[in-house]
């Protein structure tokens, strides 16, 4: 049975990333010329100045170089100018000692935000002191063919953790060159569970040194090399 993919305009895991042209803190962008054949990770922030996405802005900047050693580009999107912007990252570079250098979309109109399903849930209550909805927090990861492959949602409360950003890019190029998926709190050089759609006897040719656990779990270690992400170990 073929199951339709929602046609209601909302993103899921599988959908498009949609294409949009929008000034940034580097100048004006076309999201997928910008993109080219990189895997892009997209964040989003209700605000410049504000004090958690302060410092989540700065942990990306640092952890820039894990990514493109990756060939992931980031990207920040406020819902603010780019006069905005540049003085924010001012106070970025200053209080995380960094060099930010990635694009921070300028988005005051939130277009780019409405584009992506990005705002919260609204309601009398989720609002500044000036009206305004607070919540455009969201974590894209898309990859070479535009295709979204993780969303994730934060509260303004609540910062978010590059680690596990950079680990989900992990599993998801690990899953994409080999036939594995990655368990629970997996890291880069542990052991991985081979696909179901792998059999026992062609996983004796694959994963020589396979482990049955239960029929349906099946663990293998994966032979790294250099080129291999797994064999990197990120400097967090
Ligand atoms: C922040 O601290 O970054 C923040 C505050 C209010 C709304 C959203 C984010």
């Amino acid at each position: 049975m073929s199951i339709p993919a929602p046609n209601n305009g909302t993103l899921r895991l599988g959908s498009k990333a949609p294409d949009f042209t929008s000034d940034s803190s580097n100048g004006p962008i076309n999201f997928y010329e910008w993109a080219g054949d990189s895997w892009v990770v997209l964040f989003s922030h209700p605000d410049d100045f504000t004090p958690v996405c302060t410092t989540e802005l700065g942990a990306f900047a640092r952890l820039q170089p894990e990514f493109t050693k990756r060939g992931v580009k980031l990207i920040g999107l406020s819902a603010n100018g780019t006069e905005s912007h540049n003085a924010w990252i001012r106070d970025i570079n200053e209080l995380s000692n960094t060099n930010l250098t990635f694009p921070i979309i300028a988005d005051p109109e939130r277009k780019v935000a409405q584009l992506y399903d990005m705002i919260d849930f609204q309601d009398a209550t989720n609002l500044d002191d000036k009206g305004v909805q607070l919540t455009i927090r969201s974590v894209f990861i898309i990859d070479p063919k535009k295709t979204i492959r993780l969303i994730l949602s934060y509260p303004a409360s609540t910062g978010r953790n590059t680690a596990e950003v950079l680990r989900v890019v992990d599993s998801l190029q690990t899953g994409d060159k080999h036939r594995v998926t990655t368990p629970i709190n997996w890291t880069p050089g542990e052991d991985v569970i081979v696909h179901p759609s792998v059999s026992n006897d062609e996983a004796q040719t694959i994963f020589p040194k396979f482990r049955i656990v239960k029929p349906y779990l099946r663990f293998t270690p994966l032979d790294l090399n250099d080129s291999d992400p797994n064999s990197r170990s990120p400097k967090l």
